[in-house]
């Protein structure tokens, strides 16, 4: 779905696979600018109720203007560290299903001055709440060679990350690490000659390494799903869209625990763990953008969405 400022990837797959019920209680965990809430709502009967979270508070203004629109619908600002919180400060017993549309709103990579894109040129913040926590530019302070080449290199995949880690230091230790396009520049010098025009631009996976870190995303995708598999009702759906595989490879493994974590050694004929699945997949495999989505919307290019559902109480 296009509004004013973000297009919804994948939404014809998400609202299908969420809103089986009309009648039901969701929680929307990344509402942005509302765009898959207002699909939801589309979908859904008078007697449904939306729950929307975020930890912007851009977002969050948003939200309270839908929310005085739609009397369905109410927003919480908090983290997904929240969400068990928010659901039951609704008074919500179990929920029918719960949505997350990962990583970033295009307004917040739009916006110079939150120091998400390398394409403008902005502080180094990178910070989706930039009401709390700490920027780039401070974590930068405090950070090791050795620690932010691991940053580099596992929540971007770059092969390159032990060079453009010594190299942001050393820009930091003489004065010239203040702006993204300092960080920019820095990434394509750091990258060999002959890669740096081949594929995505040299920043592209500092980048998204840098704010997976600010923004502590490993720690809330496990914090998210870990909650939403008690709040479901049984039968209610997980379903989540995710950009990258080192976030989809978390998700799949947190879910997948609970729909095949027997421990026994193979050679058991049968399980003596006592495990109990809690949850089944609905899309294992995830659903990808068609070419149409992906001319129209590149972003949607790596979306991956994967549903699951809940089998019964824990
Ligand atoms: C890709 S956008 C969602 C766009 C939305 N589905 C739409 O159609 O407008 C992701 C949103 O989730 C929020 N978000 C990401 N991680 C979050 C977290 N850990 N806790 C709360 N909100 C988060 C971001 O602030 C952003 O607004």
């Amino acid at each position: 779905m296009r509004d004013r400022a973000h297009t919804s990837v994948l939404a014809l797959p998400y609202i299908e696979a969420l809103c089986t019920d009309k009648k039901g209680r969701y929680v929307d965990a990344t509402f942005g600018r509302g765009g898959h809430t207002q699909l939801m709502l589309e979908a859904l009967s008078n007697e449904a109720e939306v729950l929307g979270l975020d930890r912007d508070p851009q977002a969050i203004s948003v939200g309270k203007a839908l929310a005085k629109e739609d009397a369905r619908f109410s927003i919480t600002y908090t983290d997904f560290a929240g969400i068990t919180d928010a659901v039951e400060d609704k008074g919500w017993p179990n929920l029918t299903g719960i949505g997350f549309d990962l990583g970033v709103s295009s307004p917040q990579l739009d916006q110079a001055e939150r120091g998400f894109s390398f394409m403008k040129k902005g502080p180094l913040d990178m910070r989706m709440d930039f009401e709390s926590g700490q920027p780039l530019s401070e974590k930068l302070k405090k950070v090791s060679e050795s620690e932010l080449a691991q940053v580099i290199r596992n929540h971007g995949g770059e092969r390159f990350a032990g060079r453009i880690a010594r190299s942001i230091l050393n820009a930091l230790h003489q004065g010239g690490m203040n702006t993204t396009q300092d960080l920019e520049n820095v990434c394509f010098h750091a990258t060999p000659k002959k890669m740096r025009h081949t594929g995505a631009h040299p920043a592209t996976r500092t980048f998204q390494a840098l704010r997976i870190w600010v923004n502590d995303e490993m720690n809330q995708i496990d914090q998210a799903v870990q909650a939403s598999m008690k709040l479901l009702q049984t039968g209610g759906r997980l379903v989540i869209i995710s950009f990258h595989s080192g976030e989809d490879r978390r998700i799949r493994d947190l879910i997948e625990k609970q729909v095949n974590g027997c421990v026994c050694p193979r050679e058991f004929p049968m399980c003596a763990c006592g495990f109990k699945p809690t949850m089944k997949w609905v899309q294992k495999k995830p659903i990808r953008a068609t070419a149409a989505e992906i001319e129209a919307n590149p972003r949607s290019r790596s979306a991956m969405l994967r549903v699951a559902e809940k089998l019964s109480e824990t």
